[in-house]
């Protein structure tokens, strides 16, 4: 039975947490593959709003959750996600590796001596803590195990890190006994969810169990494939899930590529198809664009089918869901973005390979027909507005894939099958 993967194909936010909870009613087991507490997954179920940034979607229906070896972990974060459910059956990698404060504190440091070239980060660690995995510095999980191990490599780590953060970055040190004595308390909380991940998930998918591989952020901010500095340190990519999660890669057999039907950024970075003027603050209001770790506003523009091409390419999707239809319901003309023009003049349909063709990329627009009416009453996709078809029928006609699932509101209920 299926391992599928539920991968951002944009620059995030495209409402990847809604898709997992919609499909998790039908999976046994939903793994977080990649990335840490940047992620900020919504799901809405009546009254109630979660918003989940360290365990998978799943918990939300109550099943079992793995945090693969490929994330990183902030304690506190994910022991207050612990709290909120805490009849869940988690699963976490020893191999994943800790957020320690120093990685936020450096992250933040690090945003601010940038200035003007600054990426924008959430600043909650990411960047230093996969960095410091790559060093071969890093704490894992593993590590609070074992309390004397722990506090030797907290004294290592603050050996190096104290005197970048006074002599580089002039902030304030961290002290050894409070670091240890912090993560030692962690440590009791988090010990008995640490697992064999690699093996528990192959298990389940040779006992013929449904696993759903949760991405976090998206393929535009992929570390090899997104845009280049202006994204996120580990790789969101559907490849990643075997990665990840310890298992081959041909137990992936599904990708679900979510993308929302325009298009967002938080942070900075070049947005060919970004809107100008007050007509982008009219699409953040509608859409609710703001982000949801940090607050931000999310920088809004219409839907680009050009870097959506690409993100097929390189996660090999073979299935959309295209959310938040219902948001262009208020637009007389939805343009949407299927070429770039270069300054030379000439039109491409394929994404630039380098980074100054995507800085200098001027959007080249189709303008469809909008549909000017709401879409809740629509319980199947019979009942959209013709406009509000032929809009999800071009975008699958242009990515020569299937559009499966149409959303149309933020509520878990609110999406259309299209099979
Ligand atoms: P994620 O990070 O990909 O899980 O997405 P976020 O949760 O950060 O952002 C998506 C936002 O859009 C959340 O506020 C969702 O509740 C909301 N949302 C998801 N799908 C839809 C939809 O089809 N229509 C509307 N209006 N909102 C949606
Ligand atoms: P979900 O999973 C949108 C962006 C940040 C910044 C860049 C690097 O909710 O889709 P980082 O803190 O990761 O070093 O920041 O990546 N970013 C996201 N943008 N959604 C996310 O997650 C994001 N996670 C990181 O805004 O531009
Ligand atoms: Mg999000």
């Amino acid at each position: 039975m299926p391992g599928t993967v539920i991968v951002g194909a944009q620059w995030g936010d495209e409402g990847k947490g809604k898709i997992v909870d919609l499909l998790a009613q039908n999976s046994d087991v939903v793994c977080r593959y990649q990335g840490g507490p940047n992620a900020g997954h919504t799901i809405v179920v009546g009254e109630e709003t979660y918003k989940i940034r360290a365990l998978p979607s799943g918990i939300v229906r109550g099943k079992p959750c793995v945090i693969g070896n490929g994330c990183v972990v902030d304690p506190e974060v994910l022991i207050d996600e612990l709290d909120r459910f805490p009849d869940a059956e988690v699963y976490l990698s020893g191999n994943a590796h800790l957020i320690m404060p120093w990685h936020l504190a450096i992250d933040q440091a690090s945003e601010r001596r940038l200035g003007k070239l600054a990426i924008g980060t959430t600043k909650r660690g990411i960047g230093p803590c996969y960095a410091d995995k790559a060093m071969r510095l890093g704490i894992r999980v593993q590590d609070i195990l074992e309390p004397k191990i722990l506090r030797q490599k907290i004294e290592v780590a603050l050996a190096e890190k104290n005197l970048w953060l006074e002599r580089v970055y002039e902030s304030e040190p961290f002290d050894l006994e409070t670091v240890a004595a912090r993560y030692e308390g962690y440590a009791q909380r988090l010990r008995p969810y640490v697992a064999d991940t690699s093996l528990y998930v192959e298990t389940a998918l040779r006992d013929g169990k449904d696993v759903l591989f949760e991405g976090a952020q998206a393929t535009l901010l992929d570390l090899d494939h997104g845009t280049y500095p202006f994204v996120t340190s580990s790789n969101p990519v559907a490849a990643q899930a075997a990665i990840g999660l310890g298992i081959g890669p041909q137990r992936i057999d599904r990708v679900l590529g979510v993308a929302k039907a325009y298009l967002t950024r938080v942070g900075e970075g070049p947005f060919p198809s970004e809107i100008g003027g007050d007509e982008q603050a009219r699409m953040r209001e509608l859409g609710g664009e703001y982000g949801t770790v940090t607050g931000r506003e999310r920088r809004c523009g219409w839907l680009d089918l050009v870097a959506l091409r690409y993100a097929v390419r390189v996660n090999g999707i073979d299935k959309l869901a295209l959310t938040k239809l219902d948001v262009l319901s208020h637009f007389g003309e939805l343009p949407v973005c299927v070429r770039y023009q270069t300054p030379d003049g000439s039109e491409t349909a394929d994404f630039p390979a380098h980074q100054s063709d995507f800085h200098s990329a001027a959007p080249v627009y189709e303008v469809l027909q909008g549909w000017g009416e709401p879409l809740d009453s629509c319980s199947s996709v019979d009942d959209l507005p013709g406009a509000a078809r032929d809009y999800v029928d071009f975008v699958e006609r242009e990515l020569g894939v299937e559009v499966t699932l149409v959303g149309t509101g933020a509520e878990r209920t609110s999406v259309l099958s299209r099979t």
